[in-house]
Formats: structure tokens, sequence, C-alpha cells
């Protein structure tokens, strides 16, 4: 009997944890000036994966704006990286943070200046999401598409209030690989009449991998138009080695002693952003260019901070960035937690291109991990119709970048770079990557009642 009064209690304690609206914030002065709402969501077998998410509502006009889910990279990158780091209503401030007195100040160029954004930790093992069984913290990236749409339906449920927002599925880095499969479980779910019926219009992809081969090899393409290397070297290595420089075939000497030139050049740079110091972050004196680790991982695993969060206590020892276990790294094998089943998304756009999707690609153009000339490459090889040739935009009058969009029955792929951006783009851009977004979004707004 005490035992079954135990469960119906902690049933209790879980459902009335759930979903929390955020007040305020340890390293925060005062009411925090935008709606934070955090909770879990249970899914799978007897909801044996606790997601755990972080909404921020737009500050402009919730209930008119659309609704972003937004995935962070790795696989395996916490999104409270992307919250506190890119595009997130808060940052740190450097100057006065020290040590384990961590304040927080207000990002400007929060994308929730013009959108609501769902900050989600998926796959479970990542950030504050957690598996209840050994089956239920496998993933991999065809499975984390499947998840992310069970994610959105049980969420909505709960938010009836955004269901009929305009949704965009958005992400960084790695989830190219998995945030275009998300919008098609979508579609091809609305298309076999699931219910709730999510009104999704596009997806919003930042320096993503697209496709394992094409992307990983444009580094070298990147490293010619960027005079890292020189056209002497560029020409041997492109003719002893067929194209291919990353899975290439050892026995090839002439290749391999070309591609070691290449790396003695490339080596030693930030493939993060070229322009940027490579660093040690932990031995740097942190500003907001620097990669700094110590603040995040001090802030989210004090305890306050966790109470604050609504976070169930107890359950993750370590909140760590990144979980390295399911992280991608080129040629790395599946792992236990974690398959990297997905090769190349580019299938998965060219079936988007007969639903109406809206697609925006921002690439910073110093960025060297997934540098936009592989992204150039992939969508010149879908032969879409020019709807608006390569152009400059502008922001305060300055060219920012530039774009183009393709155009094919109601589906579009629009690609813009940022002059000057590196792979965190948000975190070295951040002005620049909000007047992006948020021009795009506007200029779909007419397809929000269709
Ligand atoms: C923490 O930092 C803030 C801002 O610099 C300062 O006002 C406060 O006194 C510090 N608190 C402690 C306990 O050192
Ligand atoms: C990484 O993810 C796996 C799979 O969910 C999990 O078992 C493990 O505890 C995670 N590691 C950390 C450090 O969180
Ligand atoms: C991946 O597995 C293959 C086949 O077992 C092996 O040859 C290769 O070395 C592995 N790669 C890595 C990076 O461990």
């Amino acid at each position: 009997m005490m035992f079954f009064l135990f469960i119906i209690f902690l049933q209790f304690i879980t459902s009335s944890h759930s979903k929390a609206i955020i007040k305020n914030l340890p390293g925060f002065d005062g009411d925090l000036p935008f709606t934070l709402q955090t909770g879990y969501i249970g899914m799978g077998e007897d909801d044996s994966m606790q997601v755990f998410y972080y909404l921020v509502e737009s500050q402009r006009s919730p209930s008119d704006d659309p609704l972003l889910l937004y995935l962070t990279g790795g696989p395996g990158t916490s999104t409270l990286y992307s919250f506190l780091y890119q595009i997130g209503p808060l940052s740190f401030n450097y100057e006065s943070s020290k040590g384990n007195n961590i304040t927080l100040e207000l990002n400007p160029y929060s994308w929730s200046k013009a959108t609501n954004v769902i900050f989600v930790d998926l796959p479970v093992g990542v950030g504050f999401s957690y598996a209840k069984t050994w089956e239920a913290s496998r993933s991999g990236d065809s499975i984390l598409a499947l998840q992310s749409y069970e994610f959105l339906r049980k969420w909505l449920v709960k938010n009836p209030r955004f269901m009929n927002n305009p949704l965009y599925i958005s992400g960084i880095s790695y989830m190219g690989i998995v945030v275009p499969n998300v919008a098609l479980e979508i579609y091809n779910g609305n298309e076999r009449g699931n219910q709730p019926q999510l009104n999704i219009k596009g997806c919003l992809i930042v320096n993503p991998l697209t496709d394992k081969y094409v992307n990983f090899n444009a580094r070298f393409e990147f490293a010619h138009r960027l005079a890292l290397i020189s056209d002497d070297i560029y020409e041997s290595t492109k003719a002893t080695c067929g194209g291919n420089y990353v899975y290439n075939d050892p026995g090839n000497m002439l290749c391999a002693d070309n591609l070691k030139r290449v790396d003695e050049c490339t080596s030693k740079i930030n493939f993060a952003n070229i322009l940027e110091p490579v660093s040690d972050a932990r031995d740097m004196e942190p500003t907001w260019k620097t990669y700094t680790d110590t603040f995040i991982e001090t802030w989210a695993n004090n305890k306050d901070v966790q109470k604050a969060l609504n976070v169930r206590e107890g359950i993750i020892k370590k909140w760590e960035i990144t979980n390295m276990s399911i992280k991608y790294k080129l040629k790395k094998n599946d792992t236990v937690y974690y398959s990297y089943d997905v090769w190349s998304s580019i299938p998965s756009h060219k079936k988007l291109l007969s639903k109406k999707c809206q697609v925006l690609i921002i690439c910073g153009d110093h960025d060297m991990v997934f540098p936009y000339v592989g992204t150039i490459k992939w969508i010149r090889t879908l032969n879409l119709p020019i709807e608006s040739p390569w152009e400059p935009w502008f922001v305060r009058s300055q060219v920012a970048g530039y774009q183009v969009t393709y155009a094919q029955s109601g589906s579009s792929i629009k690609f813009a770079t940022i002059k000057g951006g590196g792979h965190p783009l948000a975190k070295y851009n951040p002005e620049e990557a909000l007047v992006m977004m948020d021009g795009w979004l506007a200029s779909h707004a007419y397809l929000s009642d269709s």
C-alpha cells in the first residue's frame, strides 16, 4: 500500500514539475524580461525518455510569430550552449563574472526578438535529457528525426496555444543531417493524417553538414579559395587525389604526400573561424570571442541554477557541454549509444521540394568546419531554377553577405552567407544572423494562414 502511494506521489511530482515558467535565474538581477518555460516531455515506451527543453517566447508577438524548434550540433551538444552563446536571450557578462560568481546579461540579438524558440536537448544523454532504460538511451541520425517529430507532437498537445503558429525546424552544423529529415517526417505524418497536424512551413539550417562526402571534401577547395594553400599545392593535390581528399586511398602515395602539404598549411588554423586564433580557452582571459567552456560548466552545474531551471534533482551527475560518446567526428564508427546512419540528407532536400517547404541555409564564409563551398556545391546538383540571383544583402547599409534563392513549384531554397562569419555563426555575427533569420521568416508570413 505504502509502495503504491509512493508511486502515485512520484507521478504527481513528476507531472506537476514537468513544466514551469522561470521567473528568475541565478546570475541575472531581477525578473527575466522575457518568458522562459522549461520542462520535460516523456517519450517512448513508459516515457522512458525524458527530454528537456527551454521555450523562449517571442518578445514581439508570441501568438503571431513563428515557432522554431532548434537542434544543437554534435550530435551531443547541449542546447544550453546555443542558448547562452549563440541565439538565446541571455549571455555571460565576461567582465563581471569571476570564478564561481557568474553574471548574465541580455543578448540584444536574441532570436526571441522575432520568434518563439524551443531549444531541445536531443538525443537523450545530452544536456539535461536522460533515459530511464538502456534501450531508451540509444539513438541515431534517423531515429533522431522521428524523436524530434514525436517531441513536437507531444509538446504541442501540452502547449496548444502554439498549435497554429507557423512551424520551422532549425539547427546547426551536424543537424544539417537531421533537420531535413525531421521536416520530412512531419510532412509525411501530416499526409498520413497523424494528429495533431503540425503547421510546418520550412527549415532554417546554419553551417550545415549535409553530406559526409561533399562537406568534408569542401575543406580542400575552401583552403584554396581563402589562400591557405597555393595554386601549386592545389593543382598537384587535385591531380593526384582524384577529387577525394578525405576518404582517399592510403596506397596512393602521391596523393598522400600532397595531402601532407595541405595539412601543414591548414592544421594550425582555427576551423571554427579561420580569422580567429586557436586557443586553449582555459588558459586565456575569457572574452566573448574565445571559446570559454568554464563559465557555462560552472553555471549549469550549480545546484541553485538547476533548481531555478526546474531540472530534476540528482539525475544528471555532471552536466556537460557535449556528450563525447555521441558526438561525431570524421570517419567515426557507430557507438553503442548512437548510430551515424545518415550519410547524406540531399535525398531528403529533394523530397522536400515537392512539399512546398521553404528552406534557408546560412553559412559563415570563414567557417572551415563545414565551408560554404560544399553547400553551394550540393545545392547546384539539385538543378533548381533561380528565383533571385546572387546579390549582396545589407545590415545598416553595409554588405553583410551574399544571397541567392532557388524556387520550384512552391518550394524554395535560399542560400545566404555572412561575411566574416564562423561556425558558431551567431556567436561571431549575432546581429547579421538575427537580421537574416527575421527577414526570411517575415518574407513567408503570407504562408501562415494557408
Ligand atoms: C558577484 O559579482 C557581482 C557583479 O560583479 C558583484 O556585485 C557581487 O558582489 C559578487 N558576489 C560575490 C559573492 O562575490
Ligand atoms: C552520454 O549519453 C549516454 C546515452 O544516453 C548516457 O548513457 C551517458 O550517461 C551520457 N554521458 C554523459 C556524461 O552525460
Ligand atoms: C571503424 O570500423 C572499421 C571496420 O571495423 C575499422 O577498420 C576502422 O578503423 C574504424 N574506424 C575508426 C575511426 O575507429
